[in-house]
């Protein structure tokens, strides 16, 4: 047989069949524990030690995806799904990640999909409009926002001036290079900087105030700190929408001193971004004029389904200095297309910008809104019914994010939230607010409702 698909007959039905099952699944998913209830190596133990010679038809796939893998799934689309924060592989974005698999587009350049490039090009300018934010940003879609921070700082780094790209970082001499974010920023930070060669010793986390937000005075005595002892700062970032807690860093503040001290200003939006479709959360914008390069996971609270991250920056011509280079079997002789290989580490590209297409087109902006501005009114009744319970200390709550304490100390918290978990009823995971655990409930799942967010409470009599 020379062809690897000779019939679309099997296909069609076999679709059907799959289409059938996402279908029920979707509406169902609150049949399943939310946490998989398996252990480590049993999945594997299910399978066959070596691939086979032979094929089988879709229907036995679908026999051993059911028996055999399912058990094994963690449902991040249960609308009991707290932990982390929660995300929503909507209707609209599960059909256009078919529709992407159907074309398996490439967008490496312009023309190796004109309609990739434009329509991520269209999605983001949308987005941007969507969200408030202003009109002079350049987006791109890459996979998460930890490449898209790890991205803007490789720009950030090039922008010093040190000819990085063209002499590397070792042997000669270079000022030590430090990265600046608040203790609660996101470890991807971290990572990008450990990657980039600033070194753990490079990356400094400023204290946060009472309410997790980066202190701008913290930050200030810091970078002076630094420079008096030769180092040279390169990147701040300051985090709308934390992870423990959803608090929101002052970003006029430490814009202000950013521009002053002509640092980078990246300012990491990646959950409560989405929230700003809603006009009355785009106060965590105030100072977005300071900033370099702002990241948003339409793939968090924007019901489109992982992977799909946006980077925004004013600085488009940087990220091209960092990252272009055009290998003769690339070039192309019209210079007025846009190729997204030129803003990145990827030659190969996705068509991300469908899905996120087809959430915003299917659902449309109100919609949209409707189901955020819910979720913030669950994470607020919650902390409201979780303080009127004996026992509770609601450590904080922001956008659709609860922390929460059981007073009786850490490894009563830590009991309670395993009783959760092992009900298969809901799934939380945990932090650590000034060295005590808290249980964090991370509202975002667009099939979401009161009922399964008052399920927190059942298990705190
Ligand atoms: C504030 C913040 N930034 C970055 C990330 C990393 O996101 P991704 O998984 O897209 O890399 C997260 C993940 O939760 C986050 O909360």
């Amino acid at each position: 047989m020379s062809k690897l698909d000779p019939s679309s007959d099997e296909f069609r039905a076999a679709g059907h069949r799959m289409i059938d099952w996402i279908a029920d699944y979707l509406g169902g998913v609150d049949r399943y524990p939310v946490l998989a209830r398996v252990k480590p190596g049993e999945i594997e133990s299910r399978l066959p030690d070596a691939p086979r010679q032979d094929g089988r038809p879709y229907a036995a796939l679908a026999d051993d995806f059911q028996s055999k893998l399912l058990p094994g799934v963690t449902h991040w689309n249960h609308p009991a799904f707290f932990a982390y924060f929660a995300i929503t592989g909507s209707q609209a974005g599960i059909l256009a990640e078919l529709l992407t698999a159907a074309l398996n587009t490439n967008g490496m350049l312009w023309r190796t999909s004109p309609s990739l490039t434009e329509l991520e090009t269209v999605t983001l300018r949308w987005l941007r409009e969507a969200l408030g934010l202003p009109d002079d940003l350049f987006g791109i879609i890459n996979d998460t926002a930890s490449i898209n921070s790890f991205l803007a700082l490789a720009a950030a780094r090039e922008a010093l001036g040190l000819d990085i790209r063209g002499l590397g970082m070792t042997g000669r001499d270079l000022p030590p290079l430090r990265v600046y974010c608040s203790e609660h920023a996101h470890s991807s930070i971290d990572k990008a900087a450990l990657a980039l060669g600033i070194g753990a010793s490079g990356i400094v986390h400023i204290e946060s105030d009472e309410k997790f937000r980066m202190r701008p005075d913290a930050l200030e005595t810091a970078i002076a700190r630094h420079r008096a002892a030769g180092a040279l700062p390169c990147f701040v970032v300051a985090t709308t929408g934390t992870t423990s807690t959803g608090a929101v860093d002052p970003v006029r503040a430490v814009g202000e001193i950013a521009r002053r001290e002509k640092i980078w200003l990246h300012v990491d939006s990646a959950y409560a971004g989405s929230a700003t479709v809603c006009p009355e959360f785009r106060w965590i914008w105030d100072g977005l004029e300071y900033a370099d390069s702002i990241v948003v996971n339409p793939h968090k609270w924007f019901f489109t389904p992982i992977d799909c991250s946006v980077l925004y920056t004013r600085k488009p011509d940087v990220l091209r200095q960092t990252f272009s280079l055009v290998a003769e079997y690339l070039k192309t002789t019209d210079s007025s297309e846009l190729n997204y290989m030129d803003y990145g580490l990827q030659l190969g590209r996705r068509f991300r910008a469908l899905k996120l297409w087809y959430v915003m087109e299917h659902y449309g902006l109100e919609r949209l809104r409707g189901v955020i501005r819910d979720h913030v009114r669950y994470a607020e009744r919650l902390a409201d019914e979780l303080r009127a319970k004996p026992g509770v200390e609601v450590m904080t709550q922001s956008f659709s994010v609860v922390v929460f304490r059981l007073t009786a100390g850490d490894e009563a918290t830590m009991a309670a939230m395993e009783r959760m978990n092992a009900s298969g009823r809901l799934f939380l995971s945990h932090t650590k607010l000034r060295g005590r655990y808290g249980i964090r409930v991370a509202i975002g799942n667009g099939a979401t409702e009161w009922e399964h967010v008052a399920r927190v409470l059942e298990f705190l009599s």
